[in-house]
């Protein structure tokens, strides 16, 4: 694609609004083929002849725009007549608004140095044989449009009223092309929608409606009113102790929609933002707030478009909603980019959530587009000295990377590889992989481990001492055990690849002993569970014995933060727990998976306690409602309640180990997943004095019932053990 268009941008600077750049056009023949190749700077929507051009909602997406700001190709061949009216509006985005809610981001500033901004060519041939390319260029115009204000944290304004008749001039601007990219991610786009479950009138005696279920996207309002009519909408993703609507989880983010009625009959919905939500307030309405019609409302679901590969069901009706809630808290933060939560004034690209996700994200969906996307604007934000960001895009730019959460750029790839079988991802990421972990090697104090530096340690732990986020492990323990387990990735990785590892191999050992000589003891359940994961426990058993005492101990409850608790469970059920692993799963008091569902949470929490027994919240600040980290035990019920593991040496699911651990506490548990090989399912359920287990593979299989190993071609099994 070469590109002869301009980048414009408005002559006159319009403020806060949203500028629509246009042009007209006639065709004299026959179109065969038309294509448009548009991008921005800011967020756009594309119009031909007043319809949508395709279905990317937010386009043209979230990347590292200093380094790679992605274009879109839409096919418009049907949408051309003979005379032509091309428009895209453009709002601020992830590109200009004010990002990073509690920081004053260098970085955004410097972006936003840069005025709002189009690029756009459209590329018809004609059945005669014949070309036309229409170009953004002088010719246009740039006029003020409807939208008001957008901005990602603080929503929309919108006047409905506005009589739109001036065109407005253009400037020609020196934007980007050399970072222009072709479309790498998925569109992001509308999924679900969803009417208004109940309408409420609060004890302060605001009018709320329930949507029932927290979600990421925007209300689409239907209704006839009079020009000049206003509806004003405030989101929240929970309603307090008393029933009343609460933001200040919130914390900056304005979240508000405002809309202007034109006369009569009308459908609109924001275009160039979103808002987590579950709930909206009526500040006003045409005819008072008491007049509200719930039909008037929609909540349209936003996120990238990706295939639905995994499900599971089982007998309890919690675990089911727990399972819905891990869907919803993934579709919820996969907007473009991993994100830590879509509501506050954060929504941003934490790389220790996303790591500690992966897994689960890569069996509820196909994601090996999404991230391989990210993760190229990971490699693209890499220092020279290979610091990896806290956050990719990385706004923060903070001056020291943390453990676990650099080393996503190890995890990452190693866990899209493992799920989808394409080693492309560890070639292109390889180079990352490694300047990481040697990152790790020159920041260190002591050669073997990594000590110094600044880490957000078992963020979120609940044996934190008081007053603090950080959990008690040791926080070089833990940079420690990453650094060993980045390095045993980047070994992995190189010999798939077929790459020279053998001086990683070499500091993997000295790591493995370094960490065994400095942490003979552990002493706290993560540190427990990272020993043992990371095989660097000399005797696992011992420690894993050690973590189940633990966990006993302490009332069989979990005390692991963002760090220890994706792997808690599979660290005990691999060492002969699996009871105790059950008993934390299924345990629906304080804290554990299933508290917030008996609080009717639709979404996985940020704490465990995001709202406490007494009905009061955890804190203000820091209390997201949609926060899918602790959505990572899916992983464990996949793999380990039934059982369909991945194997390394046959990534993808080419090949399968199956080994279904089922429990007593529920009558039957199911799980399917469909792979690149096929689908793959592992059902088990009471049958009387029996645990009878119907497994379908579509590649071959080694199955183990009660210990008992079946090695099998692709079909359907079915085997029986006792209870
Ligand atoms: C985010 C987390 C993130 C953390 C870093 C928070 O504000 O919401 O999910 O990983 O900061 O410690």
């Amino acid at each position: 694609m070469e590109w002869k268009a301009k980048w414009l941008t408005p002559e006159t600077d319009l403020g806060e609004t949203a500028p629509l750049f246009s042009t007209e056009f006639s065709l004299a023949r026959k179109v065969q083929n038309a294509v448009l190749y548009v991008t921005a700077l800011g967020v756009y929507e594309a119009r031909i002849n007043d319809s949508r051009v395709g279905e990317f909602v937010l386009a043209p997406g979230w990347t590292t725009y200093q380094k790679r700001l992605q274009y879109q190709a839409y096919d418009v061949t049907d949408m051309l007549g003979e005379n032509n009216r091309l428009e895209v509006l453009v709002g601020r985005g992830w590109y200009r608004s004010r990002l990073v809610g509690w920081q004053d981001s260098s970085y955004m500033n410097e972006l936003r140095t840069n005025p709002p901004a189009v690029l756009a060519q459209l590329e018809i041939s004609y059945e005669d044989g014949s070309t036309q390319t229409i170009l953004s260029d002088e010719s246009w115009s740039a006029a003020g449009s409807s939208v008001l204000l957008s901005d990602i944290y603080d929503g929309e304004i919108y006047d409905a009223s506005i009589e739109h008749s001036s065109r407005g001039s253009v400037r020609i601007f020196d934007g980007p092309f050399q970072t222009l990219i072709p479309q790498q991610g998925e569109e992001i786009r509308e999924q679900e929608r969803l009417a208004a479950a109940a309408v409420l009138v609060t004890p302060k005696g605001e009018t709320v409606i329930d949507f029932g279920q927290n979600l990421t996207g925007y209300v689409e309002l239907s209704l006839t009113a009079e020009k000049g009519q206003v509806v004003d909408l405030s989101f929240a993703e929970v309603l307090d102790k008393e029933g009343n609507f609460y933001t200040e989880n919130y914390r900056s983010a304005k979240a508000q929609y405002r809309y202007t009625c034109c006369d009569g009959f009308q459908t609109y919905h924001p275009k160039l933002t979103f808002y987590g939500f579950r709930y909206i307030r009526i500040n006003e309405f045409p005819g008072g707030v008491d007049k509200v019609d719930p039909a008037c409302f929609t909540a349209i679901a936003v996120h990238s478009h990706l295939k639905r590969t995994g499900y599971l069901r089982c007998s309890n009706e919690k675990l089911n909603q727990l399972f819905d809630n891990i869907i919803w808290g993934q579709k919820g933060n996969f907007v473009d980019v991993p994100t830590d939560c879509p509501q506050r004034d954060e929504r941003l690209g934490w790389t220790g959530d996303a790591q500690v996700f992966i897994r689960t994200a890569c069996l509820n969906y196909d994601c090996e587009r999404f991230y391989t996307k990210w993760l190229a604007d990971m490699s693209a934000d890499q220092g020279e000295n290979g610091y990896i960001g806290h956050v990719i895009p990385d706004l923060l730019r903070a001056p020291e990377p943390s453990a676990a959460w650099g080393d996503a750029a190890t995890i990452c790839p190693w866990e899209v590889y493992l799920a989808y079988g394409n080693p492309k991802i560890l070639r292109s990421q390889f180079d990352t992989m490694k300047k990481w972990v040697t990152y790790i090697t020159s920041a260190t104090t002591t050669p073997g481990l990594w000590t110094g530096g600044a880490h957000y340690g078992d963020w979120l732990g609940l044996d934190a001492p008081s007053g603090s986020y950080k959990g008690s492990s040791r926080e070089e323990l833990i940079a420690s055990a990453f650094y060993a387990y980045s390095t045993a990735l980047v070994v992995k990785a190189g010999k798939v690849l077929g790459e020279d590892i053998s001086t990683f191999a070499k500091l993997y050992e000295e790591i493995v002993a370094a960490f065994r000589g400095a942490y003979p003891v552990y002493k706290t359940q993560t540190e427990c569970v990272l020993a043992v994961h990371f095989a660097l426990a000399p005797d696992p058993k011992a420690a894993a014995d050690q973590l189940a005492g633990m966990v006993r101990k302490a009332g069989v409850q979990l005390e692991t933060g963002f760090v220890g608790t994706p792997y808690l469970l599979h660290v005990l059920s691999r060492y002969g727990y699996a009871d105790l692993a059950y008993s934390l799963l299924l345990r629906e008091e304080y804290p554990s998976w299933l508290y917030s569902v008996t609080k009717g949470a639709t979404t996985i929490w940020e704490h465990w306690d995001g709202i406490m027994e007494n009905g009061d919240f955890w804190s203000a600040d820091m209390n997201s409602f949609n926060h899918y980290a602790y959505g990572a035990v899916a992983d464990w019920v996949y793999s380990v309640a039934a059982g369909i593991t991945p194997v390394e040496e046959y990534p993808g699911y080419e090949r399968v180990r199956i080994a279904p651990i089922p429990d007593q506490r529920l009558d039957w548990l199911e799980a399917s997943l469909d792979t690149r090989h096929g689908r793959i399912s592992s059902r088990w359920k009471k049958e009387g004095a029996l645990w009878k287990y119907s497994i379908d593979t579509p590649v071959p299989a080694e199955i183990t019932i009660s210990g008992k190993l079946h090695r099998v071609d692709a079909g359907s099994y079915v085997f029986y053990s006792e209870i």
